[in-house]
Formats: C-alpha cells, structure tokens, sequence
C-alpha cells in the first residue's frame, strides 16, 4: 500500500487518529497481542484495537461449551472471562506497542459502581478511550441488562462520564426494540461515540440430550448471519448521531471490503471486525486494500466521503411482508 492509500484510509474517530477505518473487535483479539504471533498479522492494519471486556474483579467466565459454530455464524458465551482491571493495566497495557494502532478499553460490570471504578482504573492507563459494553449477552446481572433500558444505559454512561475525560464509546444491544431512542439517551448523558452492534441472543440445542450445547443455555450470535440486522440498527443510530457529528464504528458479520463499505454508507465513522477473523486472521489488509480500490473507483480521496451516504428509494411501503 502506497503512503497515498494509506492516507485515503485515516479517519478521525472522536478526535483520535485511525491509520485505517478498521477496529478489530471485543473478545476477538484477546488484549490485542493474540493475532501478533500469526505470520502476516499486524496490528498497524487496524485503526484501533479494542481489548476482551474488563470487569473489576477477575471472572473464570461460563462452563463450556462457549461457542458453537452456525450457518453463516457463531455463538458464543464465554461469559466475560477476564483478569480484572487492575492486571490489565498493571501486567497487558505496558506490553502493548502504543506506536503500532489505538487501544481501547472494554469495559463491564454488575453494578453501576462497577462499571464507575473500572472507567476510573483506565482513566489513569496508557488507553486511548473507553468502550462501555452495556450489552453483553453472557453474565447474569448488568451487561443487556442494562443495554436493553435506556434509562439504565443513560445512568451507567452519566455514572463513567464523570469520572474520565478519555473519548467514550457506548456499544449499544441490539436485543432491543428502541436502539435510536436508547442512543438519544446515551448521547444525553455524554457519550461521544457508539459501537452498533453487540452480538444477538441465539440459542442451539443437542437433539439426543435435549439441552442446550452451551453451558450458558444461551449465547451471543454474530458473524454474517448478523450483517442485515447490524447494518439496519448502524442505519437507525445514524439518524440520532449526524445532527450531534457523534460518529458510529459500525459492526456485524464484516467478512469484506464490500460489507465494510455498505456500514460506511449506512453511516459508519469506522468498521469493526470481529467473527472474520477466526476464518481468516490475515483479512485487515484485504479489506484495506478493497476499501481503497473502491475510492479510488468512485473518484473519492477519502473515507469520510462515504460516511452516511446512503440514498433511501423513495417509494415507501406501509409494511414490509
Ligand atoms: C468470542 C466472542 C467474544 C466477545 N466478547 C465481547 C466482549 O468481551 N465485549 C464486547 O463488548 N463484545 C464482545 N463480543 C462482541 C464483538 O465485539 C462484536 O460486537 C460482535 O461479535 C459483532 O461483530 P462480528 O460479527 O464481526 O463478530 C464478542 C464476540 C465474540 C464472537
């Protein structure tokens, strides 16, 4: 890639420099020094790398099975195995090459309380922003659990924006019914970004015992069976977002540089990339390299020319059906 592509690709995502418009997902990537042992992986493909959801306490996670492969997907529960906040900043952080992308928190509790002392451990870190995973599908209490309530999503982000001034990030479920009105909330409460989507609960059942394959009984989908849902919500969100200039890393089911370039249009500031990887961990630079050509083919200089470009048919039917 030419330093002129590489230029096409920076995007700016609530005031930090992306080299590219990809985020490799949460949960994905482990604490963003998994991938570096694969032979052609490199971190300096994606624009910024977000780390496994942090609690406070360290947790063991679920019993297995945690994932379980699907048409076009995968479910997962794993139920937010993690350290704890303090040896990630203690023993992972200053591993990490800060030069190479940006890093960004994870974060997820219980408690409000939670949630408020895991932001203030990485308000004094090395990280670049704070993602708050109010959706998490896999633990018992917080996570969707707050996700799916506006009002309790508005409390946790007001509850974390007090204590840092790093960029925060909202990951918003889609395991509800309001996410636009959800999202009007969180920026309320003073969120500068969104993450859209988490993953979607599911289900699989093991016919000859009669239980559910997961330990959890029910996980997270993601993957491309989820890129329709995922890009219909980046869509909605974008809505609430364009009047506030609040930018969207879109995400779900991203295998290609076409998948990318749809959430760009549908209103994405950046990408993520997730489920992909475990196919394919050497996608970044293709993905990279396709966004390019397609600029370069629609005579576009930059990525932030796609964003929300979207042009809806005009005719619009009562129902869907
Ligand atoms: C194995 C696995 C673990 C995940 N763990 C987290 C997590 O800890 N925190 C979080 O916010 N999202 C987590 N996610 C959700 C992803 O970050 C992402 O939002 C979702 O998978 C959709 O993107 P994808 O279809 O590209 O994977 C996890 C997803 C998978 C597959």
């Amino acid at each position: 890639m030419t330093p002129e592509d590489q230029k096409m690709l920076a995007v700016d995502f609530c005031g930090m420099k992306f080299n590219t418009p990809l985020v490799l997902l949460s949960g994905c990537v482990g604490f963003g020094e998994e991938y570096t042992r694969v032979a052609g992986f490199s971190n300096r493909d994606a624009g910024a790398i977000c780390l496994k959801g942090t609690t406070l306490e360290p947790r063991l996670g679920n019993q297995p099975h945690r994932v379980y492969e699907t048409p076009m997907g995968m479910l997962n529960a794993i139920g937010l195995q993690n350290p704890g906040a303090r040896y990630v900043v203690d023993k992972i952080l200053p591993a990490l090459d800060f030069d190479e992308t940006r890093f960004i928190a994870n974060i997820a509790g219980s408690t409000l309380e939670d949630y408020v002392e895991v932001a203030r451990i990485f308000d004094q870190s090395p990280v670049d922003a704070i993602e708050i995973n109010i959706s998490c599908p896999n633990v018992k209490a917080g996570g969707v659990a707050f996700g799916n309530d506006p009002e309790m999503s508005a409390r946790v982000v007001e509850a974390v924006r007090a204590v840092t001034q790093k960029p925060l990030i909202t990951k918003l479920s889609p395991n509800q019914t309001d996410v636009a009105g959800n999202a009007r909330r969180c920026i309320e409460a003073g969120t500068d970004g969104f993450a859209v989507i988490n993953t979607l609960m599911g289900m699989a059942i093991d016919i000859e015992s009669r239980t559910p394959i997961l330990g959890n009984n029910q996980g997270g989908l993601s993957g491309p069976a989820i890129k329709p849902v995922a890009l219909l919500r980046t869509h909605q969100v974008y809505q609430v977002c364009k009047p506030h200039g609040i930018p969207i890393i879109g995400q779900g089911g991203i295998t290609t540089a076409e998948d990318a370039i749809e959430f760009l249009i549908a209103g994405a500031t950046a990408v993520g990339i997730g489920t992909a990887l475990f196919y394919d961990p050497l996608v970044c630079p293709k993905v990279n390299a396709g966004i390019v050509a397609y600029l370069k083919r629609h005579g576009l200089t930059e990525v932030a020319q796609l964003t929300g470009t979207l042009v809806l048919n005009q005719n619009k039917p009562a129902c869907t059906c």
